[in-house]
């Protein structure tokens, strides 16, 4: 190749990249003023209000950590709770206007943001931590159970981008999506892989099961890849 084809190549490459990092810049940005202050259409709240700026969630009223979920789940999660299969019944009158450029925008922000655990409503009770501990790790397999962490990886961690972390998130939220997939209003999971774990549970199961993970601490490298 001569040097002027390949000046001219690269000259054209960097535009592209230089215009595509500015544009993922730029949605960054948008996403950040939507979790400040909405996206202007009536209706429409802060995320800072429930999540945080820090994506720490509030755990006194279950409101999930998001901080570090991959945007594809983030995405994921507000496009289903727009058309019904994610039950969500707080969240579903604060994102109905958002457009498909703010979702994207503002997961791409959430999913960069890092935040070390908040404190959770009540200490951890020993002996459901235990049985949620095997329960996660082994499975419950006269019943059909796989062990959590096959699907949402060591310690609950998170296997991007499908599978959310669970590690860390407060107890309170946990319960209550557990509940949701067993009761069947939450229906987004592929499969209904999550639907058929939580029947198969039982209360003290699924409230264990939640103690376990809320005991520890989420992630710190959450978010790997999109
Ligand atoms: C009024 C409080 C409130 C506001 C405002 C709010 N959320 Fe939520 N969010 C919740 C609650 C509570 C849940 C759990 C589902 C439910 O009960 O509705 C949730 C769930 C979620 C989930 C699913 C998390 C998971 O792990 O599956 C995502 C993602 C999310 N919210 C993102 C956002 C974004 C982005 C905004 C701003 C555009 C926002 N939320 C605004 C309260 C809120
Ligand atoms: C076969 C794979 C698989 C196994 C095993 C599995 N999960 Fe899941 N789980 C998923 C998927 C996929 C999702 C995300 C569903 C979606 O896209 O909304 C999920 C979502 C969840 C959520 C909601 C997370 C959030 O942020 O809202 C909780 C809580 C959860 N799982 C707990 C568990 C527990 C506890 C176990 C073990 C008893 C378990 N899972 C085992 C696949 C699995």
């Amino acid at each position: 190749m001569s040097f002027f084809r390949r000046s001219v190549l690269s000259g054209c490459l960097s535009v592209v990249f230089l215009s595509s990092t500015a544009h993922a810049g730029d949605l960054m940005n948008w996403g950040k003023k939507i979790a400040e202050e909405g996206n202007g259409s009536p209706g429409s709240i802060a995320c800072m209000e429930c999540h945080r700026l820090n994506g720490g969630g509030m755990p006194s009223i279950g409101s999930p950590r998001i901080a570090g979920q991959t945007a594809f789940y983030i995405e994921h999660e507000i496009l289903g709770v727009q058309k019904g299969t994610r039950y969500a019944p707080v969240m579903a009158g604060v994102v109905y206007n958002l457009s498909k450029n703010d979702i994207r925008a503002v997961a791409l922000y959430y999913a960069s943001v890092r935040t070390p655990k908040l404190p959770d409503v009540s200490p951890p009770d020993p002996a459901l931590v235990a049985l949620g501990k095997h329960i996660a790790q082994k499975g419950l397999w006269k019943k059909n159970v796989p062990a959590c962490v096959l699907c949402h990886g060591p310690n609950g961690r998170g296997i991007p981008p499908h599978f959310p972390y669970i590690e860390g998130q407060n107890k309170g939220y946990l319960l209550r999506q557990l509940i949701s997939f067993a009761f069947l209003k939450r229906k987004d999971d592929p499969q209904g892989l999550m639907r058929g774990i939580a029947r198969h549970l039982t209360q003290r199961e699924r409230k264990a099961v939640a103690e376990y993970f809320a005991s520890l601490n989420p992630p710190a490298t959450a978010g790997r890849g999109k």
